[in-house]
Parts: C-alpha cells; sequence; structure tokens
C-alpha cells in the first residue's frame, strides 16, 4: 500500500499548513473537469439485478416536486436560525474545557458569534449546494458508465433526484440566507479525482459512499437540531432519497467487489481513505474564517476537529456514522489485513464500524413508510 505522502501529497494527515495552503477561487463560474471513463452501452436488457429494480420502482413513485411540496413562503430568521447552529458557543466551549483567554476570541461579543454561526451556516449550506451538484454529474456519469442495466434505470432516477436537490439547495440559500461561499477546495478536489477516474466503481465510491454517506448523516444532524420548519422538511425530503442513494451505492458495490482481487480492492481502499481525509479536511472551513478575520489556524487551535481524542469534536465525527458501517460492509475495512481500519483508526472514526449499515437502515425506513401509508389508506377507505 501506498504512504501519506504519495496518497495525500503531504507527509502528515494532519498537517495544517498544507490543509490550509489550498484555496477556493471565489471569482470562477465553471470548472472544467476531464472525464477519462469510456460510456457503455449493453446489449443485455434482462433485469436480473432484483434489489436494483426495486429500488428503481420505489424511486419512480417517490418523486417529489420541489417547487409544490415544500412551504417556500415561510419566513426564516437567520439569527434564529443560527442559534441553533451546531458551531459552539463560548458556553459550550468552556463547558468542554476549551480557555478562550489570550485567543481571538477572548473579547468577543455576543453579536460576533451570531455573525459567524450566521457565516458558519451560509457555509455548510453552500456546501450542501455544490456537492448536491457534484451528485448530480456523478449519476449522470454513472448511467453512462455501468455495465448493468439495472443499474443505468436505477442512476437515471438519481439524476432527477440530485437536479432537485442543487434546485432546492440554491432557491433556499438565495431566497433565506444572506451569502453564498464557493465551494470547499478539498471537496473540489475530491469531486474531480471521481469525475477523472475511468473505473466505473470509483464513482460509485467516491459518490454514493463516501460523499452521500456523509451528507446522509449531516443531513440528518442538521434536520434534528433545526426548528426553522422550511428547512426542516426540505432537507427531510432530501434524506429521503439521499438514504435511496446510498443503498444503491452499497447494494452495486457489493456484487461488483465480492470479485476484485487484493491488489484491486487495495486501491480501492487507499481511494476511500484519501477521500475521507478530503472530506475531514474541509471541515476546516477557512473561508468563513477569513470572512470573520480570524486567523484559521488560531480558529483550529481553539476549535480543533482534529488532534487527539479530547479536542476532537464528537459532532464532527459524527459525519462518519455513516460511511464507516458501508465500507464495512463492502469488506473494505477487513481487507488485506484490515489496512483501512488501521488508517481509519488514525482519524478517529473506527468507533462506527458496528452501526448499522445503509442498505439495512433503508429497508426499516421503507417497512415504516409502507405502513404508516398502509394506515392512512385504511384510515381514508374507512371514512
Ligand atoms: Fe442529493
Ligand atoms: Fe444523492
Amino acid at each position: 500500500m501506498r504512504d501519506d505522502a504519495v496518497l495525500l501529497g503531504r507527509d502528515g494527515v494532519d498537517d495544517l499548513d498544507a490543509i490550509l495552503e489550498l484555496r477556493s477561487d471565489p471569482s470562477a463560474v465553471l470548472r472544467s473537469v476531464r472525464d477519462d471513463a469510456p460510456a457503455l452501452f449493453t446489449w443485455d436488457y434482462e433485469r436480473s439485478r432484483a434489489p436494483l429494480s426495486k429500488l428503481y420502482e420505489k424511486a419512480k413513485s417517490a418523486q417529489w416536486n420541489a417547487t409544490t411540496d415544500l412551504p417556500w413562503d415561510t419566513e426564516v430568521d437567520q439569527e434564529m436560525l443560527a442559534a441553533t447552529s451546531p458551531m459552539q458557543g463560548p458556553e459550550m466551549l468552556a463547558a468542554s474545557g476549551v480557555d478562550l483567554t489570550g485567543t481571538a476570541f477572548e473579547r468577543w461579543s455576543k453579536a460576533d458569534w451570531t455573525n459567524a454561526a450566521i457565516e458558519q451556516q451560509n457555509w455548510t449550506l453552500s456546501q450542501f449546494l455544490h456537492g448536491e451538484q457534484g451528485a448530480l454529474l456523478c449519476s449522470a456519469k454513472i448511467v453512462e458508465t455501468v455495465p448493468w442495466i439495472d443499474a443505468k434505470y436505477y442512476a437515471s432516477t438519481q439524476v432527477m433526484d440530485e437536479a432537485r436537490h442543487v434546485e432546492v439547495f440554491a432557491r433556499y440559500l438565495d431566497e433565506k440566507m444572506d451569502g453564498h461561499y464557493p465551494i470547499d477546495p478539498h471537496l473540489a478536489l475530491l469531486l474531480d479525482d471521481v469525475i477523472a477516474d475511468s473505473r466505473w466503481d470509483i464513482t460509485y465510491l467516491g459518490m454514493q459512499i463516501m460523499v452521500e454517506g456523509l451528507a446522509l448523516a449531516a443531513f440528518g444532524l442538521a434536520q434534528a437540531i433545526t426548528q426553522e420548519p422550511l428547512l426542516k422538511q426540505l432537507l427531510r425530503y432530501v434524506m429521503s432519497d439521499e438514504a435511496r442513494h446510498v443503498a444503491f451505492g452499497v447494494l452495486s458495490l457489493k456484487e461488483f467487489y465480492e470479485g476484485l482481487s487484493d491488489a484491486e480492492l487495495a486501491e480501492r481502499q487507499e481511494f476511500a481513505f484519501e477521500a475521507a481525509v478530503r472530506m475531514r479536511d474541509r471541515l476546516v472551513g477557512r473561508e468563513v474564517w477569513d470572512r470573520l478575520g480570524v486567523d484559521p489556524k488560531e480558529a483550529m487551535r481553539v476549535l480543533n476537529p482534529f488532534g487527539d481524542d479530547k479536542n476532537a469534536d464528537p459532532f464532527q465525527m459524527l459525519l462518519f456514522s455513516k460511511i464507516v458501517p458501508n465500507l464495512s460492509k463492502l469488506g473494505l475495512l477487513d481487507a488485506n489485513g484490515g489496512w483501512l481500519r488501521t488508517k481509519f483508526d488514525g482519524l478517529g472514526v473506527t468507533q462506527f464500524e458496528t452501526w448499522t449499515d445503509t442498505t439495512i437502515e433503508y429497508e426499516l425506513l421503507d417497512a415504516v413508510t409502507a405502513d404508516r401509508e398502509a394506515e392512512a389508506s385504511e384510515a381514508s377507505e374507512a371514512s
């Protein structure tokens, strides 16, 4: 297996200087990435993959309309929204033993903390938006590159889902929030790698397993925390689609990875590690600190999502709670002497290994929804 210097382009996985070196270009309107994957026709139209077929049927009936199904006339108070931000304020920091004396935050007023939480939310929702566009391009790429007809059918419904997700986040940011951020450079790097790769399964691994796995966890946390009714409903709708997308990734790759050699699995393990690090690096959110006039290095030192266990933010770690059990289900934690498990130990995320994977979670969710629909239709027939 290759070492961190080759995989990440830096010696230390926690090298903050190298992480902060990457900058996004706020003036860019287009980003061009060369897609090196061959487009595949298949003449085998037999629908032999029942689980994918079932997901496709589900996706067809679960479509919703972003324009008419969400209460866009809801008034959103950004300060109230920020009050439920996961950004830790001085009280929470003090409770976890962080001393702000002598730091840039020592003299921050309540208004400064509120402003920081608003910026953090603008940044987070902007990254959701850009990530959704990444998913739109990646699912379109899967339609072209995957060799199985059932997967082409399903991925085509995901293209529509992702267009809707881009639409709702763009509209929410435009109409309800005050200020966009460009794509985080670490997220951009990961999306570039996924689009450029010639192997069709790497699109799934990068997007459905890693990016969408993280998004599913992030949306779930945001949905549970926010009291803002429009955002709450929007996230609930988006999440119901995302759970299906991640399940699509796990089901497809489970079959494919069972047939790969150790050497081929090693390449996937390295890719998953690199992707996990890119996604963790983006949590630095340097653009927010630049806008707030705080040295990002100092912000990281005080509010650190990295580093030793006592400083690792459990909220940030939870973002990996979907990715790790899914990679475990795919056999990528165990392959090649458990290389990826050891690497994830270093990132502090292996505790999620035994959590429920998304295919099981999706089936449970699906069963609950089916029960509710049956109850509702029985009730309407009785009345
Ligand atoms: Fe999405
Ligand atoms: Fe998705």
